[in-house]
């Protein structure tokens, strides 16, 4: 089984280079399948998630060329079913998008049910209540998501809680009902405007998206596009905080600054450096990092996805700090963890009260999920000594080339199988 090993004790600095949202391609490459004409998305990150995607695409007779690593021509003329059942499909949350793109295109879709990152209980009533509110019936059974209309008709639809998955779901299958939908209580994340900017370019009229309020008229048909998908806001905020953690020095290329604002600013808090410019932020740790209070909240808010990267910066920080997290309910799994490293904190149901230590010391972890997965990476990077991170597959699910990219900064990092391997990796870094 690969594990990462790690040497601690570098501060990282230099160039990354930010790949294209793994939240947004997942949604646009499920959409590209709503027109039988062509479509060639670029910048699409090569990782698990999305290749699962794709594959899973291919399987119902998606016609798929890669030109490159991040670029797909999609053709779905010749689509064979709308049942999407494959077993690799359980292992990714996004899997339920194909619902709406089928549900959308074909009336029908017969997929099986989202798995992803064990962080909480990750409802889909309101997925449902969205299909259904455009005319569709919808069950579950076997495992399976089924949903089916005669005709898909508009409507207006308040959403019970901000949910980007429902929210993206249900402006693909609008996009294909008669008249129009008014989605309220919307998400406003950028990845679902980006979906948006992509149905549009295919011919879709979607107006509102980033606020919460979508106003969706539905048309016949879309045709083909070619689009490109944005950076990817969470693999850049955790480069952002590997440099706080690291006390380094780290450029952060090719992102939208806007999409990062919340997590500059609790970096500014905490007595980093950032400097932005057009199409980069600069982050420099260079005196000791201070306490604050975060609470994780839909964007604009501060994301969930950086909440664990933002805590392993609070348990280096100079005092209490207090980080509520008010998405999903099992999001401190990784605690433990941390403090096998050192780490001084309390969990009491969302709230982690973190006391400020000097250090951590190193240890072997597992990565729970994607994002703590990636944090605790982190944590190891700034460790006193040599770490082992299994499990990294979750962090392969959403993070192209980590262990390179950190490398490429000056970390001391390697993917290993064997202890023998990990004993040349000592030897190597020793
Ligand atoms: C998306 O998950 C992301 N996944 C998650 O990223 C991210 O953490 C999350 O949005 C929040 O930003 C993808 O884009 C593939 P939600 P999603 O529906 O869509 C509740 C990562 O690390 N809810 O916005 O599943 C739900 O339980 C992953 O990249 C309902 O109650 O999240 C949660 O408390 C992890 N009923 C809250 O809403 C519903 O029908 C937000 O969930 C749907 C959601």
């Amino acid at each position: 089984m690969e594990q990462y090993a790690i040497k601690g004790g570098n501060p990282l600095v230099g160039e990354v280079e930010i790949g294209g949202a793994k939240n947004a391609a997942l949604p646009i490459l499920a959409a590209s399948l709503m027109t039988d004409e062509t479509v060639h998305i670029e910048n699409i990150p090569d990782v698990r998630d999305t290749n699962v995607l794709l594959s899973a695409m291919q399987d119902i007779g998606v016609m798929m060329k890669r030109a490159g690593r991040h670029q797909a021509t999609i053709n779905a003329a010749n689509i064979t079913t709308t049942t999407v059942v494959s077993d690799k499909l359980k292992k990714i949350r996004a899997s339920y998008y194909l619902v709406g793109a089928l549900l959308g295109k074909y009336k029908e879709a017969d997929v099986v049910l989202p798995g992803g990152c064990d962080i909480g209980s990750r409802a889909i009533d309101q997925h449902i209540k969205g299909f259904e509110a455009l005319g569709a019936k919808v069950s579950i059974e076997f495992g399976r998501i089924r949903a089916k209309a005669e005709h898909l008709v508009g409507s207006h639809i308040y959403m019970d809680v901000v949910s980007v998955g429902a929210t993206i779901n249900v402006m693909m299958a609008a996009t294909l009902a008669e008249g129009k939908t008014i989605i309220e209580n919307a998400a406003k994340e950028p990845h679902v405007v980006d979906l948006a900017n992509f149905l549009n370019s295919m011919g879709a009229n979607i107006r509102g998206a980033g606020t919460d309020v979508i106003r969706i008229r539905g048309v016949q048909k879309l045709h083909g596009s070619e689009y490109m998908i944005i950076p990817d806001q969470i693999e850049a905020g955790t480069f952002m905080f590997a440099a706080a953690i690291t006390k380094g020095d780290v450029t952060v290329k090719n992102v939208i600054t806007k999409h990062l604002e919340s997590i500059t600013s609790k970096l500014l808090e905490i007595g980093c450096e950032v400097k932005e410019e057009d199409d980069c932020v600069r982050v420099v740790a260079s005196k000791p990092l201070r306490h604050t209070q975060v609470k994780t909240l839909p964007y604009p808010g501060f994301p969930t996805d950086m909440q664990p990267q933002i805590t392993v910066a609070l348990a280096l920080s100079q005092g209490t700090s207090i980080v509520t997290e008010s998405i999903f309910e099992n999001r401190f799994k990784y605690v433990d963890e941390l403090i096998r490293m050192g780490a001084n904190i309390k969990v009491e149901g969302n709230v982690a009260v973190i006391n400020g230590m000097k250090k951590y010391t190193g240890a072997s972890i597992s990565a729970p999920d994607l994002r703590a997965g990636a944090a605790l990476v982190l944590a190891a990077l700034a460790a006193e000594g040599y770490s082992t991170v299994d499990d990294i597959r979750y962090i392969e699910r959403g993070y192209e080339d980590f262990h390179l990219k950190l490398q490429a900064l000056g970390a001391q990092i390697d993917i290993i199988e064997t202890e023998r391997d990990f004993q040349k990796f000592k030897l190597k870094t020793g």
